[in-house]
């Protein structure tokens, strides 16, 4: 057993290191969810979460994993035996579409071998053929987090439009929400899933579903069954500063510091922060002679390096390795991978 000295490096794609900006925010003691000092952090992080999805409309914070929220987005807005048109680019995409079936939808699966994002001209050929409009949303996950590939949602939402379709458009930004470009207005998204644990730079436990009015008008006649996840009393309760249920205090303290470094160092920083070290290690990579994963240029994520191990070399002999010698925990290749 080694005790290896210092702060363990925590290279995951999440949950990623929090700063202790943020460690030194949650630490305070728990105040009365119900009383004006709530009120006060509550309404300030709803409204500055906004910014982050790049939304005027409202944000509804889950005390949840981000597991929570793909539920909460497909539940609020579908009624069952809806069809939902889904695509295989990974682990996350895989799993979002489990909680679709099981909630009896039907899933028109694109099929994929995790090395590429949604192919815009295969959404908007698959929505053409849809005369009849029976296609009720697309689901996208905009950066797949165990293939290391990011989906380009900008022209998603334009092959929709192509198509003329009206299908709701529902996208999961867990491994990209403040780390990559993302515009959850002006793409014209739905539902925006978010987590807490990656850009957010939190400890696990809040997700996040952005919600468009086309979605909200959804969700006066979807019939799927929900309960905790139901929007209505959240934003109703939201609206005086409260939750219809305990939140996670201690988490929203954190969350409070995170949205003020984000705007002290400028969401567009931010993003070219991660894309210039994004590429750093990609060029790194390259120079080993290793390979990425993803194979179309345009779809490298910025926020984690899908690396492939060379055949008759075990990913996760050298990952343990490297957390022997060098307290560095690195992230597992995922179903598939
Ligand atoms: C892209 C993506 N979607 C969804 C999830 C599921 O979130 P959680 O594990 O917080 O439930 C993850 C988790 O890593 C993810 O990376």
């Amino acid at each position: 057993m080694a005790y290896p000295s210092g702060r363990h490096f925590l290279q995951i794609p999440g949950p990623t290191n929090v700063p202790d900006r943020v460690l030194r925010a949650i630490d305070r003691p728990t105040i009365d969810h119900r009383g004006p000092e709530f009120a006060k952090l509550a309404r300030e992080v709803l409204t500055g979460i906004r910014k982050v999805f790049r939304t005027v409309h409202p944000v509804v914070i889950y005390p949840a994993s981000g597991t929570g929220a793909w539920e909460a987005a497909l539940v609020n807005t579908l009624s069952p035996g809806d069809r939902v048109l889904m695509f295989e680019t990974g682990q996350f995409a895989s799993l979002w579409k489990g909680i679709a079936d099981r909630l009896e939808l039907r899933v028109d699966l694109v099929p994929g071998d995790w090395r590429h994002g949604v192919d815009p001209a295969a959404v908007e050929e698959k929505l053409a053929a849809d005369k009849e409009h029976s296609i009720r949303a697309v689901c996208a996950v905009h950066n797949e987090t165990s293939p290391g590939g990011t989906s380009r949602i900008a022209e998603v939402r334009a092959a929709i439009d192509r198509a003329r379709h009206p299908a709701l458009f529902l996208v999961d930004t867990i491994s990209s929400l403040a780390s990559i470009d993302y515009r959850h207005e002006e793409w014209k998204v739905d539902v925006t899933v978010g987590g807490s644990q990656k850009g957010l730079m939190l400890p696990p436990g809040l997700s996040f579903n952005a919600i468009s009015p086309k979605a909200l008008a959804a969700a006066k006649s979807a019939k799927l069954r929900r309960s905790y996840w139901e929007w209505e009393p959240m934003l109703q309760a939201n609206e005086s500063g409260f939750f219809p249920y305990t939140p996670a205090t201690n988490l929203l303290y954190g969350l409070r510091e995170s949205l003020h470094m984000l705007e002290d160092e400028g969401l567009d920083k931010v993003f070219a922060r991660h894309r210039r070290h994004g590429e750093a290690t990609r060029r790194a990579v390259r120079a080993w002679g290793l390979e990425l994963n993803p194979l179309d240029e345009r779809e490298h994520s910025d926020s984690l390096t899908g690396i492939r191990m060379p055949d008759g070399h075990d990913a996760d002999k050298l990952r343990a390795i490297i957390l022997e010698r060098f307290d560095m925990s690195l992230g597992t290749g995922l179903g598939k991978l």
